[in-house]
Order: C-alpha cells, then structure tokens, then sequence
C-alpha cells in the first residue's frame, strides 16, 4: 500500500496567515500540520510516500521533510499546478502508485484515538474503504448516508440539506482500479475531479466499504483559524496530560519498525536542544530499559 499526502490548495480562508508558509505548514500545537496525517499513515504501516503540493509550496515540503530516508521512509514530491480537485492527485501520482493500492489523506486532517485505522487496513482487501464520522456541521464534507442496516446508501458532497451528521473525512484507501475510474471521471460544476464522485463510483458498483468510526475517536480538521486552533488546543491537552505526542513521525516510524533503536537515536542527536528531542530520548531510554 503507497501514502499520497495532499497538501494543495491556496488556504485561503487561513489568509494572512497563508501568505507566505501553506496551510499544511502552519503550527498544529508543536508540530507542522502535515506532520499528524503523515504520522497517522505511517502508523497504518506505510513507507512509501508521494507528496503532492502547489509549485510554490512544494519546495518548502521538501526542505520540511526530505526524501523521508532518515525516518525510514521514501518521500517523493509532485506538482499539482492548479487546484482541479483531490481527485486528480491520482493522475499526476498514477507512476508512483504503479501496480499497488493507494492511501490518500489531505494533509489537513488531524485524527487521534484507538487503533486509529488499524483494522480498516488490515482488513482492506480490495475496492474502497472509506469513513463515517458524526459532526455537528455535516454541510461543510462530503455526507455519507446509512441505510438499516448500517450499508452506505449515497454519498453528496457539500450537500445544503445533508441527509446524515457523517462527514467523510480526508483519508480514502484504494485498490488499483482508482486510476481507471479517475481517468474515466467528468469534472465537477466548479470543475473540479471530485473525491466525492470517485466514492459514489465505489458506491455504484457494490466495491465501497464505509467504516464509522467511534466515539472516542477525534477527527479535526484545520482548514479554518478557529478550527486550526482548536486543533492546536486538543493536542495541546492531551499531550500534556499524558505525557505522549500526536503526529510524531520519528515516534511512529520507529513503532512500525521502519527504524531501529540505534537509527532513532542517532537522529535524535541531531535534533537541537528542545522538548521534541527531550520526548525522543525518553522513548530511547525507555525502550533500552524494556530490552536490559
Ligand atoms: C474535502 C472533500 C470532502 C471531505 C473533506 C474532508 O473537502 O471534498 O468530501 O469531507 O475534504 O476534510 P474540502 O476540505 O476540500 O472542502
């Protein structure tokens, strides 16, 4: 399974805080945006990235996160020159994804709890799997609709009279048959490839797989000042009464196993002189302490 990350668009309703670092940089508490669903799909299991980013922004992801080498991962970047929909990060992704699945998070989403999407992935067997999340403002997503018996029923973007409280939120996973069926895709009214269209098509033929996810699971979403923080303001809370990161990617490529002990601790050296190394070295120390 491939990761695309996608971190477009102008952040406009973040402006003036947009005009010269993107919204997926701005701070989430401690850490760049991106960081969080980076760290969410590597703790799915995913090594293999594709960063897909406006041509002014890109460079800055780059600088940000590299090749992904030094984490145990593999990074690469793509341009997606104007904003004509989240679906279209398949087509310019379509020689990365190559013969694989594919994961894609919108590099806004900030989820924390449980075991996240562990099952989602472990069970994914082909098709689409998606999410159902309850939300108090279902009109500003994509709204999943249930039937009885908990099936999917429709799916409508941005919908003024939602037929449901279930947002969707920004982490789809897919087969390889998601190239074809964008490919095949019209663009939307605001001319756009709409994700939306991507699931209905799922949907339509008996291949889509919708996951509610639980209470205590939290899905934020910082596209908005007040929203950006109120993300800030969560992970602010949790992190200080438990004493654990969200969105730590060193952390969590370390627990996939995608770096060992003596890897983390060399690049923990290299980090200055603050709390993010002080965490770090913690996790060194403790887990040399589980092994003596
Ligand atoms: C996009 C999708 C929408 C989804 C949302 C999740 O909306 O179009 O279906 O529910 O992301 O964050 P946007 O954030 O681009 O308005």
């Amino acid at each position: 399974m491939k990761g695309i990350i996608l971190a477009g668009g102008a952040g406009s309703r973040l402006f003036p805080l947009t005009l010269v670092a993107s919204k997926q940089l701005q701070p989430v508490y401690d850490k760049p945006m991106v960081y969080y669903p980076l760290t969410t799909l590597i703790e799915s299991g995913i090594r293999e990235f594709c960063l897909i980013s406006t041509p002014h922004d890109l460079p800055r992801f780059r600088q940000l996160l590299g090749d992904g080498a030094s984490w145990g991962l593999s990074i690469e970047y793509r341009e997606q020159p104007r904003p004509e929909g989240i679906a279209q990060a398949f087509l310019i992704a379509e020689s990365f994804i190559g013969n694989d699945g594919v994961t894609l998070v919108l590099g806004d989403n900030v989820f924390y709890g449980g075991d996240g999407f562990h099952h989602a992935f472990a069970d994914f067997q082909g098709g689409a799997t998606i999410f159902g999340y309850h939300v108090n403002d279902p009109e500003r997503y994509g709204v999943v609709e249930f039937d009885g018996e908990g099936r999917a029923i429709s799916i409508e973007e941005k919908p003024k009279k939602p037929k449901s409280n279930y947002a969707v939120p920004g982490l789809y996973i897919y087969d390889n048959n998601i190239v074809s069926i964008v490919k095949a895709l019209k663009p939307s009214a605001r001319g756009e490839l709409e994700i939306t269209a991507v699931n209905v098509e799922y949907l339509q033929r008996g291949e889509l797989r919708v996951c509610r996810l639980n209470r205590g699971f939290a899905w934020l979403d910082a596209g908005t000042s007040s929203s950006l923080h109120e993300a800030s303001a969560y992970v602010q809370t949790i992190e200080k009464r438990q004493g654990i990161k969200i969105g730590c990617p060193e952390e969590a490529a370390f627990r996939s196993g995608f770096l060992s002990l003596p890897q983390l601790e060399a690049l923990t050296a290299k980090i200055p002189n603050c709390e993010y190394r002080d965490y770090l070295n913690a996790l060194v120390s403790e887990t040399k302490r589980l092994k003596s």
